[in-house]
């Protein structure tokens, strides 16, 4: 529509998600949706249909790839204008090591959407990553990340905090233990920094890169603008959830040997991912606090205070948020302001 000159246009793009059935890919494939795009969701295997319906009652599309091999996922990305690569872990198990899944699953997304012609790519990482990251988990995110800026793409990375949102992994795993337990372990001296950022926030923020030729050859923080000790967000927790609990300080040293035993027996007896490991207990002691205002700034991103998020997840529970008690759209649920979907 011209105007007094003004061209305003949008330009729906096909985008292929990687880790898209994940806590932050279907919060984003909504957005996506939402704001006209078409979404491929490239999947190791699909979701049984009726977890497909009720997760992702908008239906984008789904294609099965082998994530260990290019030909595979560059057959399922050609076609595409970009894509957005999402996978990763919080814990090991087995042969999904943090070398394997962050580091080569990035190797060969990269060569894979080079192979498909698709020139757009935006790269998750993590808060904390960096040449001298101590543990494994930035590490392995720091070489996938040296992997996307040498790939020769036009590319952006996200490092963010911890993010939070309905189906969260931390917040859910304080829900469970609080529900049953009358105190809550706070491991180490709880007095690190987060700067925890909604997932609305975060799906925003990919959103808006794809609109933005300046985000191209730029990593952005994503992080919410309230700076809180590992103490204060779980009293928050409990406070949301409306549970009095006593917390119980587990000293590092106690701390390290529990995740020990945990690392040993989960994997092999259960099958699972520990709950929490040696890993991200040195994660927890450094810290996870960035600068989010260039992110901010660049994508329009609004932050509620952690508290006000963390009661209207807790007592909304089963309700959409994309809707507010008076049926107006909430502002984290909008499509991201910027007209237009240039590469
Ligand atoms: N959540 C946070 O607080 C946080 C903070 C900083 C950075 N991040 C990063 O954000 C990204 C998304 O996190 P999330 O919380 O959404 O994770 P999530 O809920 O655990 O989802 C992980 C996604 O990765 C896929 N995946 C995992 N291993 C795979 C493999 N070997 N091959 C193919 N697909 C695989 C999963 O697919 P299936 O459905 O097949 O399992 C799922 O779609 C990750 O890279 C994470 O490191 C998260």
């Amino acid at each position: 529509m011209a105007r007094r000159g003004i061209l305003i246009t949008f330009v729906p793009l096909k985008i292929c998600i990687t880790g898209g059935t994940g806590f932050v890919g279907r919060v984003l494939t909504r957005q996506l949706l939402d704001a006209g795009h078409g979404v491929r969701l490239v999947v190791r295997r699909p979701p049984r249909p009726v977890l497909q319906a009720r997760r992702f009652p908008m239906m984008p599309d789904f294609a099965t790839a082998d994530f260990s091999s290019s030909a595979s996922l560059s057959g399922a990305f050609r076609g595409h204008d970009a894509v957005i690569h999402l996978i990763g872990i919080i814990g090991e198990l087995g042969s999904q090591t943090f070398e394997r899944v962050h580091t080569d699953l990035s190797r060969t997304v990269m060569e894979a959407t080079r192979d498909a012609g698709v020139r757009r790519l935006l790269h998750m990482s993590a808060l904390g990553t960096g040449a001298q990251a101590r543990s494994r988990y930035h590490q392995s995110k720091w070489a996938a990340e040296e992997i996307v800026r040498g790939s020769g793409l036009d590319w952006t990375l996200f490092r963010p905090s911890l993010i939070h949102g309905r189906e969260d992994g931390f917040t859910r795993l304080f829900a469970r233990i609080s529900a049953w337990s009358p105190v809550v372990p706070l491991l180490g001296s709880g007095s690190s920094l987060l700067q925890p950022i909604a997932v609305e926030q975060v799906a925003r923020a990919f959103v808006g890169a794809l609109g933005l030729p300046e985000a191209v050859g730029r990593s952005y923080d994503l992080c919410g603008t309230e700076r809180l000790t590992l103490h204060e967000v779980i009293r928050t927790l409990l406070e949301a959830e409306g549970r009095r609990r006593c917390l119980f300080r587990v000293p590092m040293g106690v701390a390290r040997a529990w995740a020990g035993v945990l690392e040993a027996t989960f994997p092999p007896i259960l099958r699972r991912a520990p709950p929490f490991s040696r890993d991200q207990l040195l994660m927890l002691e450094e810290g996870n606090i960035g600068d989010g205002g260039p992110a901010d700034r660049a994508f329009g991103l609004v932050h509620r205070r952690f508290a006000d998020d963390m009661r209207r997840l807790a007592g909304r529970a089963g309700v959409d948020l994309a809707v507010d008690p008076a049926g107006a759209r909430i502002i984290d649920n909008v499509a991201p302001g910027r007209p237009g979907g240039a590469l």
